[in-house]
């Protein structure tokens, strides 16, 4: 079976009810149960965390997998520690942002992961997970 995984880091554990204007109104739980909806083949680890270490152990775990989708938070403008772990991982790599990251201040345009991931989502919504989700499995190898 493949095995994607999909991390997020800082702040998005309050999604729902932060700037629902900026970010929606779901859930991580709801996006989780979206996922796993549309793509009942796969088996999606879903995580998140607030401490950047942990976030580091979970991209060194999906190493295993097929794919990883990150959403990296405020963790994707500064964090060269994440770049670093991200540029170690040999298996497809999308960077997802719910928000339009380019239509906001000035620090959100740019990206400190991005060199090290295959593609880049923003602006989608949630919808952009669900695309990140189907071009990993695109591009996964086929697993028995
Ligand atoms: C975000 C955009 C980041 O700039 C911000 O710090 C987030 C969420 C997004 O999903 O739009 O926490 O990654």
């Amino acid at each position: 079976m493949t095995r994607v995984f999909v991390l997020n880091g800082v702040n998005l554990g309050t999604l729902g009810t932060r700037r629902p204007e900026v970010y929606g109104t779901m859930t991580l739980d709801d996006i989780q149960r979206l996922l796993e909806s549309e793509f009942p083949d796969l088996d999606i680890e879903f995580r998140q965390t607030d401490s950047e270490s942990e976030m580091i152990a979970s991209i060194r775990q999906a190493e295993s997998s097929d794919g990883l989708i990150i959403n990296a938070g405020a963790w994707t403008h500064y964090s060269y520690a994440l770049h670093d772990a991200l540029e170690s991982l040999d298996v497809p790599k999308v960077e997802v942002h719910i928000s339009n990251v380019h239509r906001r201040e000035d620090w959100r345009r740019h990206s400190v992961i991005s060199p090290a991931v295959d593609a880049v989502v923003a602006g989608m919504g949630v919808q952009g997970y669900v695309a990140a989700v189907r071009f990993v499995r695109e591009v996964a190898p086929d697993q028995p």
